[in-house]
């Protein structure tokens, strides 16, 4: 069952399904603080799963044997008719046997030389900035997300990629990245499923194209990278290559929108933090890692149970979903002390955002370069007196979650 196919609970009493009730969409935080005391594995009305509540339960569920990331294994999940599409979910980096896996990610890494990352990092700046520089010194109202952390993204996935800037490849690029990344939520109707796997399937067909051009000319972008990387005698295939690509699309666009746009929010809400950021750079680094942990919305990464087993006296069912949920997690005072207090100078050292394990975000390094950079901007760009209007800012719900679509900032005039 969809999240759209569920009863209209917006008034729903929070004692009965506190996920689905107004007091969870206007403060995620407090709601999932008392199921993490009270019903820390607590199942979500409707779907057939559960919302996991607790640092440790998150941290051990990104390697539990008894639950998979693979969709596949879902009750509710239904393989795409389109065979390329099929292809796609059969040899993700998400769903790829481990064998396999373990060896895209050798393949990977071997590609990731220091020079490659150096010169990833200077791509991601180089992107950020160009978007930076067309809201520099503007007045009037800004939205910092149609115009900053929305785009930025996919066009720092593209950039580091390789797709070209001339004419309207990089523009396509983002369009199609955009609607492809909506296929990663496990709810969705019928009609956007396919609509996402068509954006996803032509999104695949450009790399291939773009996989085919390097491997005759290698140039300076990680597709080439990839093409020449091996490990002994081991190189990947323009499929391979496809695959990994899309993967970085899927899972490297929408997040760091979010963390972005959530970031930028959390840093205009205190400005002191702000300010102390302002005077000591030094700090951005555990500024990025704690802001990601302050607020990552109340989104969870889904995990799939592979037989039934019990967590803390409840019965998980084979084929039911577990969303380990960020927001809660990282708000557990067992994990971090005085949680719902922002400090850019707290510890972070426990923060799990990126996962845990095999499975452990291949673009970490990625996506904290591009936050820094988007926040140095942010810092670097606002007039004094910037003010976000938070009132104003649009919220898009999609069933028991919100997901920001725009961040208004009045820059003066
Ligand atoms: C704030 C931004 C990001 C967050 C919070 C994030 C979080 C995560 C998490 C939690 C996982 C583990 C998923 C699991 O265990 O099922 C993951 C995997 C992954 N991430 Fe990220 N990610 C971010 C940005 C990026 C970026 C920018 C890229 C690429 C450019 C990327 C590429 C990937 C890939 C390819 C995987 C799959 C790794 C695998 O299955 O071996 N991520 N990410």
């Amino acid at each position: 069952m969809t999240v759209e196919m569920m009863p209209n609970t917006s008034k729903a009493n929070t004692e009965v399904a506190p996920l689905l009730s107004e007091a969870f969409r206007i403060d995620p935080a407090s709601v999932l603080a008392r199921l993490r005391t009270d019903d820390p594995v607590h199942e979500i009305p409707g779907i057939g799963g559960w919302m996991i509540c607790r640092y440790d339960d998150v941290r051990a569920l990104f390697t539990h044997p008894d639950t998979t990331n693979d969709r596949r294994a879902f009750e509710h999940y239904k393989l795409p008719d389109d065979p390329m599409a099929r292809f796609l979910a059969e040899n993700s980096p998400f769903a790829a046997p481990p064998v396999q896996h373990a060896r895209m990610r050798k393949l990977v890494a071997a590609a990731l030389t220091p020079r490659a990352i150096r010169r990833q990092e200077a791509q991601i700046r180089q992107v950020v900035s160009e978007f930076a520089e067309k809201i520099r010194g503007r007045i009037g109202i800004v939205d910092f997300f149609s115009e900053f952390t929305e785009p930025i993204p996919s066009a720092v996935v593209g950039r580091i990629t390789g797709v070209p800037q001339k004419g309207t490849d990089e523009l396509r690029w983002r369009q199609l990245a955009r609607d492809a990344v909506r296929g990663v939520s496990p709810f969705l109707s019928p009609q956007e499923r396919e609509q996402s796997e068509r954006s996803m399937v032509e999104l695949c067909e450009f790399i291939r194209e773009l996989a085919t051009e390097r491997r005759r000319e290698p140039r300076e972008d990680m597709i080439s990278d990839l093409v020449t990387s091996h490990d002994a005698d081991d190189t990947m295939t323009n499929d391979e290559i496809m695959v990994m690509i899309a993967g970085l699309v899927a899972a490297g666009t929408e997040t760091t929108t979010i963390g972005g746009t959530r970031g930028i929010r959390t840093l205009l809400l205190h400005p002191e933090e702000m300010e102390k950021l302002r005077s000591d750079p030094s700090l951005m680094p555990n500024a990025v890692d704690e802001l990601l942990r302050f607020d990552f919305g109340p989104l969870g990464i889904p995990r799939y149970a592979l037989r039934d087993f019990e967590l803390r006296g409840k019965k998980i069912h084979k084929g039911q979903l577990l969303l380990l949920n960020f927001l809660a997690a990282h708000r557990d005072p067992e994990a971090f002390p005085d949680p719902d207090r922002f400090g850019i100078s707290r510890d972070t050292s426990r923060l799990t955002i990126f996962g845990h394990g095999p499975h452990y975000c291949l673009g970490a390094n990625v996506a904290r370069t591009e936050l820094a950079s988007m926040f140095e901007a942010v810092l670097d760009i606002l007039p004094p007196g910037a003010r976000l209007l938070e009132e104003e800012i649009e919220w898009q719900h999609m069933g028991m979650f919100s997901s920001i679509k725009s961040l208004p900032v009045d820059c003066g005039n």
